[in-house]
């Protein structure tokens, strides 16, 4: 589904992210665990093309993608819930959720989907998306990404600063989207027992490397927790 060979970027003269090398499948959730400021979000902004990749290359669905605009590779069904989800305030969860369509023809219609998994967005439809708790725009910010039907789903800290009830939801639906067979995510975290809940693989990452991987499975006696926490 994507494979990712020997990627290398750097933010001017210093480098972050340092030959990454790994693949995903479709139907598994994989989770990229690291400390603040390692990398992650570098590594899915030049998953989106939001950074310049300096060396390696990218395969989407056997399309090298390396270098394509954001707006392209959104197009060939990457979706992105960033972090710190970065909702349009002003606008209403509705326009929002429109707004994740805007890749698709005029006229297409918000897919069921996210209203059966999100039933709350339904109910808060025309409230603006700036009135929403915290919890309720990442739901929204991940709606909004699933709106154009993405074969990959990356998510960035989906968890960051949310009530625990609505994480509990969060997780179900990650869980869910997995399940259908139909895509690939690609999850970013530092909430341990969250990750590991979700991961069929997971990738550690400091400094810009992937310093372990492996299955889901194997996270705890890999010690991935206690590595996390050093
Ligand atoms: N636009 C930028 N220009 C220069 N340096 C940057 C820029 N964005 C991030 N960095 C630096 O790159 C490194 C990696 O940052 P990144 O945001 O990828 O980390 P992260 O693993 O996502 O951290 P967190 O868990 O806090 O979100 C950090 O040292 C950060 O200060
Ligand atoms: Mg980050």
């Amino acid at each position: 589904m994507l494979k990712v060979d020997n990627l290398h970027q750097a933010y001017g003269g210093s480098h972050i992210l340092r030959g990454l090398s790994f693949e995903l499948q479709k139907g598994e959730v994989t989770t990229l665990l690291g400390r603040n400021g390692v990398g992650k979000t570098t590594l899915l902004k030049s998953l989106m093309g939001l950074v310049k990749t300096k060396e390696g290359s990218v395969t989407f669905d056997g399309r090298p993608i390396t270098h394509l605009p954001p707006h392209e590779r959104v197009k060939a069904g990457i979706g992105y819930v960033p972090q710190g989800r970065e909702i349009f305030p002003r606008l209403t969860v509705e326009e929002n959720l429109l707004m994740g369509l805007a890749t698709k023809p005029g006229g297409t219609k918000i897919p069921e989907r996210i209203f059966e998994m999100f039933p709350v967005l339904r109910q808060m439809l025309h409230r603006r998306g700036g009135d929403l708790s915290g919890g309720q725009q990442q739901q929204l910010a991940i709606g909004r990404a699933l709106a154009m039907g993405p074969s990959l789903l990356i998510l960035d800290e989906p968890t960051e600063g949310i009530q625990p009830s609505i994480i509990k939801d969060i997780e179900r639906a990650i869980r869910l989207l997995a399940q259908t067979g139909e895509m690939a995510i690609l999850l970013v975290e530092q909430y341990y027992d969250f990750a590991e809940s979700l991961a069929d693989q997971y990738l550690l990452m400091e400094r810009g490397e992937f310093i372990m991987h492996g299955r889901g499975e194997t996270m705890p006696q890999d010690g991935v927790r206690e590595a996390l926490a050093v």
